[in-house]
Parts: structure tokens; sequence; C-alpha cells
């Protein structure tokens, strides 16, 4: 493009000047040099305005700036970073990343640490195995509307600021997989308001999700909570107001849900795979049932611990149930010709015996 530019001023330069009066040569040798100068100053001038780590005022090592990236990976503890006057000092720049990546010795990201810096489109926390903490103030402001990527996976973040990430209203892709976090608060990622294709929270220690913690996320492809430490689904755990085409929370320990804990829009496919469901309690998931009968939405339940009896009769009263609820395996009534858990709906309703 710089080229392109300083090719159009050159040939305008030579227009201006192409059938004058041949005494004014060197005029026309001034007018080029000058045409010159004025575009190599406004080429540093783009390149500057395009390369933040050109305008840094002080040092940032042992943190390194190239291309838009700042990456402080060879920091050696996280109140370090506060002592670093390039990050500490100067105006605010804002930088296409923000990395720091396998550092075996930060165990936090304290309040302040990139000063008034900030992550135009991508923050990457990634394989830092002492990282526990992570503050909300570098979720700066100035990213609200351009932040696209949070990476902070593989890390043993207990302590993850949820409630810093409301209004960021740019973020399709948040990978918080691979920490120790235990609990997602109530309405965490409420207010998000995105256009989110991935939410992982994947290999984490959940063992609870707060109400209305996944609400009023926009168009979600997918969220995931797979082995993690969940027994049960409390109400609105798993509340949508949005289109959200899969949410998982297979391998975990899950055995029962209150009977609201999927409200609102349900997800497409639920997939409750791997986990400890002997029962399926109309109390418990009858509203499920009963909601899912509207949409398309599936529940699956493959490699679950079903014993199925009288308690599950009242699943076969609901016309069209099994086009919603799929791979109930019964552990105590195998299939004649395979000698395996058979399938609820092919053993059919009087597989179950009689009710006492
Ligand atoms: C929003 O995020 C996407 C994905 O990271 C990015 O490509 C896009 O430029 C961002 N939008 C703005 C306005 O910065």
């Amino acid at each position: 493009m710089i080229c392109n530019r300083m090719m159009m001023m050159m040939m305008r330069a030579m227009n201006s000047t192409a059938g004058a009066d041949d005494n004014k040569g060197p005029l026309m040798l001034l007018k080029m040099m000058l045409v010159l100068l004025v575009v190599a100053a406004m080429a540093a001038q783009l390149a500057a305005a395009a390369d933040p780590c050109l305008e840094l005022t002080d040092s940032v090592a042992p943190c390194t700036c190239a291309d838009s990236v700042l990456d402080c990976s060879g920091i050696r503890s996280g109140a370090q970073l506060l002592t670093i006057a390039g990050l500490q000092n100067g105006q605010s720049l804002g930088f296409e990343e923000i990395r720091i990546l396998a550092n075996p010795l930060v165990m936090d990201i304290p309040d302040g640490a990139f000063g008034a810096h900030y992550a135009v489109h991508t923050i990457n926390f990634m394989n830092n195995k002492d990282l526990l903490s992570i503050s909300g103030s570098i979720f700066r402001p100035e990213s609200k509307a351009t932040l696209g990527t949070l990476i902070v996976r593989d890390n043993k973040v207990e302590s993850f600021p949820f409630s810093a990430l409301q209004g960021f209203t740019n973020l399709t892709t948040i990978r918080l997989d691979g920490n120790r976090l235990t609990s997602i608060p109530n309405n965490a990622f409420d207010g998000l308001i995105s256009n989110v294709e991935l939410l992982n929270l994947d290999n984490n220690l959940i063992s609870s999700i707060g109400e209305f913690a996944f609400s009023n996320i926009e168009s979600v492809q997918e969220i995931t909570l797979k082995n993690n430490q969940l027994e049960r689904l409390g109400t609105h755990a798993l509340h949508l107001s949005a289109p959200v085409a899969t949410v998982s929370v297979s391998k975990n320990l899950i055995a029962s849900v209150d009977p609201d804990f999927l409200s609102g829009l349900l997800p497409g496919n639920t997939v409750l795979s791997s986990n400890l469901i002997t029962s399926l309690p109309q109390d418990q998931w009858g509203p499920a049932l009963a909601d899912s009968l509207t949409s398309s939405a599936r529940l699956s339940f493959t490699d679950n611990q079903f014993v199925c009896d009288c308690g599950m009769k009242w699943l076969f009263d609901v016309p069209a149930a099994q086009a919603h609820f799929f791979n109930i395996l019964c552990s105590n009534i195998l299939n004649p010709s395979t000698g395996q858990p058979w399938n609820l709906w092919l053993a059919g309703v009087d597989a179950l015996g009689e009710c006492p």
C-alpha cells in the first residue's frame, strides 16, 4: 500500500513538471526529493501506528515486544511485572496480543500488571504450570469492543475474574480449560452479549454452576464442561436465552438434577454422557423433557449407570420422548442378542416390570 502511494505521488510529481521548461530541471529534482521525504515520513508514521512496540518509551525486558505482540513469558514472578518501566510508564498502548506462555514461575497476574496497556484482540496465557490467579484489571475498557480471543488454558488457575468480562462484546473464543476452577459463579458469563463460538471449561474441578451462569451469551456454538466434578445440576444452571448448539457436561459425576436445570431456550444437544445417572425420576427430568418437546432439543445419556425399572414408565406416557432422550442403556436389562445393556426404547415398557 505504501509502495503504491509512493509510486502515485512520484508519477503525479513527474506529470506536473512534464512539458515544463528544460531550465527547470534542478527544480524538478528538488520537487521529487521533497516528495520522497514526505512519503518516507508518512511511511514511518504508518509503521509506528501499526506497531505499538515502536512507541514504547522504556524497556519492557524481560518481556519482549515485536510485531505488536507483547510477550512476557520470561518473567520471574507476577510482582516483577509491576517493576518493568516500559509496562508501567508512558501512554496507554494497545497490543494485538499480550501473552505469557509456558512460564514455570509466575503464580499470579496482579492488579495493574501491564500498566495502562491492553490487548486489542488476544490475551494468551497458556501452559503456565504455577499460575493460580488472574486480576480483572487486565480486561481494560479500551478493548471491550475488540477483544476476540481469551486463552487461559492449561494453567492452575483457581481464581478467575468472571465479572471483569462484562461488556466484552467481541469475544468469540473463551478457553479456560485445564485449570483448577471449582465453581462458575451466578451470572458468570451473563452480559457478555457476544458472538461466542466456543466457551471451553473442560478439565477443571468445577463442582457447581451458579444460576444463569450462561444466560445472555448470544449465538454460542458450544459450551463445554467435560471432565469436571459436577454431582448435580442446580436451578437454572444451564439457563440460556439465546440459541446454543451444544452444551456438554459429559465425564462428570452427575447423579441428579433440579427440575429447572435447563430453562429458557434449550440447547440443540445437551450431552450428559459418562456420568452417574441411574434413574430419570419424573420430578427431576419431567420439565426438561416437556420443554424439549416443543423444539428439536436432544439430551443424550450414553455411558451412565441406568437401572431401568418402574420409575421410568412415565417416559413411555410422553409421546415422542424417544426423539428427545437418547441412548438410555439399561444396565439391568440386557439385549438378548448381544448380552449388552439394552436401549430403554428398544427394551420397551414391558421390560420395566410391575410397579409395587
Ligand atoms: C473481533 O474478534 C475477531 C476474532 O478475534 C477479530 O477478527 C475482529 O477483528 C474483532 N473485531 C474488532 C472490531 O476488533
